[in-house]
C-alpha cells in the first residue's frame, strides 16, 4: 500500500516538493496519510479512480488505486480515500480497526 502511494506521490513531486507519511490512531482505527506537494489529481478523473483501471501516465497501469482500496476496504475492514487540489497536491488516506 505504501510504496504504491509513495511512488504515485513521486511520480508528481517537484525536487523542492515535499511528501508526508504520517500515521496515527483515529476514533479506535489507526490512519495513514500520504501527502504530495504535486499537480493534484485531474478533477475531471477523480470520479472514475474506484470504478475503473484508469492512468494518466505512457507507461502506467491504472492497477494500483483500485486494489489498494478493495484490499484495505474487503479485507481489512478500513476505508481509503484521497482529497486533492489542482495545482496544490494530494493526500491519499486509509485507516484499519487497531
Ligand atoms: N499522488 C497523485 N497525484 C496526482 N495524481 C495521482 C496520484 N496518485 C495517483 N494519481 C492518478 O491516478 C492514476 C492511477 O494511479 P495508479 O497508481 O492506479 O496507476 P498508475 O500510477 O497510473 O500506473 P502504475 O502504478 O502502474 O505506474 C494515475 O495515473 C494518476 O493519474
Ligand atoms: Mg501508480
Amino acid at each position: 500500500m505504501l510504496q504504491n502511494l509513495v511512488i504515485n506521490a513521486g511520480y508528481v513531486t517537484e525536487d523542492d516538493g515535499t511528501i508526508v507519511i504520517s500515521a496515527e490512531p483515529v476514533n479506535g482505527n489507526m490512519q495513514v496519510r500520504v501527502t504530495d506537494t504535486g499537480c493534484g489529481i485531474p478533477e475531471e478523473i477523480q470520479p472514475y479512480l474506484f470504478k475503473e483501471v484508469m492512468t494518466t501516465k505512457k507507461d502506467g497501469s491504472g492497477l494500483e488505486l483500485l486494489p489498494c482500496k478493495n484490499i484495505i476496504e474487503d479485507n481489512h475492514q478500513g476505508k481509503f480515500w484521497f482529497e486533492s487540489k489542482t495545482g496544490e497536491g494530494t493526500s491519499f488516506f486509509f485507516s484499519f480497526p487497531i
